[in-house]
């Protein structure tokens, strides 16, 4: 692609110019932006750039271990990997609130990412000045045009709010001025696989605000094989790309159902699945029937814990595409 070759090379000559000699940090969070932004970054500079990836063990099956071996393996771009779960999922015990749920797992994120930090600071190379976030267009309008509902307080997680001003440093978003599909173009470009690039979007706070009620590692474990079963039924159905954001929620409501000759007493999961041009609102997928009955019947059938599904088809508005 012609128009996003010659923005890279205008990226690169412009995070040149910016860092100069200088140290950048960057924390990826597991999904497309963070790693677009790093692998432009690492082109740019170098070994002047080092990423930490906060595992807060909040991710979708695979997702965590992909990232390191893309950055690791595939690009050959050192990465400090920080297994946080214990932490992040300790602190969430028996949180139910949405907002705090939030507000939880963005403060863990910014001690965490600010101890790393730290040691960094402290490896003999000289402090970083600056910290890189894959801001998009879209957040910076958000950010200043937005003042209710859930949808404003997401970026706190993502940007590592609160981070540059406590280290005193400076942001390098390189990012600011694209929408998601030219970020994907740019990721492409870059040569980053499409099955990464593809990805639907993932909330910062991750399968926390997938299951009402609180989170544990149970919990979680339960949500992450549903998940999986139901995007690997859409892969096969050819529609991944067709639909905006898919997922499962794990309900906190035990219903009964009958397997073999026994009776079952086991969670109910919701499926959800949007079709959005910028997730500032979004219609449900009208899926056939066929499909959602061969999902349902995978996700009962493989994951233990789970007897009922449902399909959630509200809008947004009134509905947001999240649960929480
Ligand atoms: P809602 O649920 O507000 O979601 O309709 C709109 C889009 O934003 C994502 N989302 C979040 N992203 N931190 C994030 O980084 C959050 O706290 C958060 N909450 C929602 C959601 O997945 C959807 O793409």
């Amino acid at each position: 692609d012609w128009t996003m070759s010659a923005y890279r090379e205008q990226m690169i000559e412009k995070i040149r110019a910016q860092v100069g000699k200088g140290r950048v940090l960057c924390a990826l969070s597991g999904g497309v932006d963070s790693a677009v932004a790093a692998v432009l970054i690492h082109e740019a500079i170098g070994e002047q750039l080092t990423c930490v990836f906060v595992d807060h063990g909040l991710m979708r099956q695979g997702e965590g271990d992909q990232v390191v071996s893309l950055f690791r393996e595939h690009f050959n771009i050192p990465l400090v990997n920080v297994d946080a779960s214990d932490l992040f999922i300790g602190q969430l015990e028996g949180v139910t609130d949405p907002e705090a749920k939030r507000k939880i797992i963005g403060k863990l994120f910014i001690d965490v990412f600010d101890d790393e930090a730290k040691k960094i600071a402290s490896d003999g190379r000289g402090a970083p000045q600056f910290l890189a976030q894959g801001t998009l267009y879209p957040d910076v309008i958000e950010s200043v045009s937005f003042s209710g509902g859930p949808s404003v307080t997401i970026k706190s997680h993502h940007n590592v709010g609160g981070l540059p001003a406590r280290m005193n440093m400076q942001l390098v978003e390189p990012l600011r001025e694209l929408f998601k599909d030219e970020v994907r173009a740019l990721g492409r470009e870059l040569g980053l696989p499409d099955f990464f690039v593809g990805r639907h979007p993932f909330p910062g706070p991750g399968l926390a605000i997938r299951l009402p009620g609180g989170v544990t590692r149970e919990k979680l474990d339960i949500l992450r094989k549903a998940d999986a079963i139901y995007l690997d039924e859409i892969r096969k159905a050819g529609l991944y790309d067709t639909i905006w954001q898919a997922f499962a929620v794990l309900l906190p409501v035990q219903t009964v159902g009958v397997m073999g000759d026994g009776r079952t007493y086991d969670s109910v999961c919701a499926l959800r699945a949007v079709t959005s041009v910028d997730g500032m609102t979004a219609d449900f997928f009208p899926y056939d029937m066929n499909f959602l009955g061969r999902a349902a019947t995978r996700i009962i059938n493989e994951v233990k814990g789970i007897n009922r599904v449902v399909y959630d088809v509200t809008s947004k508005p009134p509905g947001t595409i999240e649960w929480e």
